[in-house]
């Protein structure tokens, strides 16, 4: 049995906010963000809404394009380093929200790899015929957590929210291998401090990033015998578009097959990639049987991969 993508969704705040918009804030400018960055603006969730709403909305979207009722719903993972509260989780919330009576639910902490982890557990139950039909979600309202004096980290980051709805698909289609992997000593690279900011060290987690990724990519096509020639479509972690591009190139993968929503979004943590395969699929970037990998990294030190045969 395949676990796949049934249906994908997600939710983007309606506050713009440009880098120009920016400059007012901290001491930077539109040139440094968009050449060291690639990111030209991005979204902050309004004061009433909060990081359970936005994935609230990204699961409605998403369980409207599976055509799966909430009440089928089996478990509900929620990725997110910034929950409403620490407890209870924003699977909970949502759960109540979405009316996903039947559904267990509980928040997976990962950081911008958390959406990654949440897919390849839900993959597990699916697989093993335990149940089936698993909500995932990435969502962050990560302007909460931004130190607004830390121009290294504050230019980055964007508020959104991403869904898949994962299920049985049909044979050769799905999910067909995976990677994750953690390195707790790399933790202190990027974390919450005590007055609850995130802080990076941005050239520690750009080198990780950039020998990470391709590697990941290229353990996930070759677990299943085949090369990075044959990769459709690569939705990577929207983090800087230069760690993006320089594990593209290592991939010898062409930009007009890999998502880049980072331009308009910033970094969403773990709502990143969920957002991008959402946009993707609505796009029409992405057709039946494509091979399609979704690799993260992200605090912790942690990583994943999924290769994916499009399609249900
Ligand atoms: O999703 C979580 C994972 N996070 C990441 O993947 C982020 C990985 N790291 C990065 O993307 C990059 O390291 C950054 C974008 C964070 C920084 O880019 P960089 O090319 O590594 O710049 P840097 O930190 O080495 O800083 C270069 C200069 C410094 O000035 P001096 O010391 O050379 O005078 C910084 O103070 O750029 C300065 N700088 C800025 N200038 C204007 C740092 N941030 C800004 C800013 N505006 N916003």
């Amino acid at each position: 049995m395949n676990a796949g993508v049934l249906g994908t969704g997600h939710y983007l705040p309606t506050k713009v906010v440009t880098n120009n918009d920016m400059e007012k804030i901290v001491d930077t400018n539109d040139e440094w963000i968009r050449t060291r960055t690639g990111i030209e603006e991005r979204r902050f969730a309004e004061d009433d809404v909060n990081t359970s709403d936005m994935a609230y909305f990204a699961a409605l979207n998403a369980l409207e394009e599976a055509d799966v009722a909430a009440e089928d719903i089996d478990l509900i993972l929620v990725a997110t380093v910034t929950p409403d509260t620490p407890f209870p989780s924003v699977a909970c919330m949502i759960q109540d929200k979405l009316g996903a009576s039947k559904a267990a639910a509980m928040d997976v902490s990962a950081a911008c790899s958390g959406f990654m982890y949440g897919m390849i557990t839900a993959k597990q139950f699916i697989e093993t015929g335990a149940y089936k039909k698993v909500l995932v979600v990435g969502t962050e309202k990560l302007s909460k957590i931004t130190n607004w004096e830390d121009r290294g980290t504050c230019v980055l980051l964007g508020d959104g929210a991403g869904a898949a709805v994962i299920g049985e698909v049909s044979e050769g289609r799905g999910i067909l291998s995976f990677e994750l992997g953690a390195n707790g000593a790399g933790g202190k690279e990027l974390y919450q401090d005590e007055n609850d900011y995130l802080v990076m060290n941005g050239r520690e987690v750009f080198k990780f990033a950039v020998r990470q990724m391709p590697e990941s990519t290229v353990n996930v096509v070759e677990k299943i015998g085949l090369n990075k020639e044959d990769v459709d479509y690569l939705i990577p972690h929207q983090a800087n578009i230069r760690i993006m591009d320089a594990a593209r190139e290592r991939l010898g993968i062409s930009a007009d097959k890999m998502a880049t929503t980072i331009k308009k979004y910033g970094n969403n943590s773990s709502a990143s990639i969920p957002m991008a395969l959402s946009e993707s699929v609505k796009n029409g970037k992405i057709k039946d049987d494509d091979l399609i990998v979704l690799v993260g990294f992200g605090g912790g030190l942690t990583w994943g991969a999924v290769a994916m045969r499009w399609g249900r």
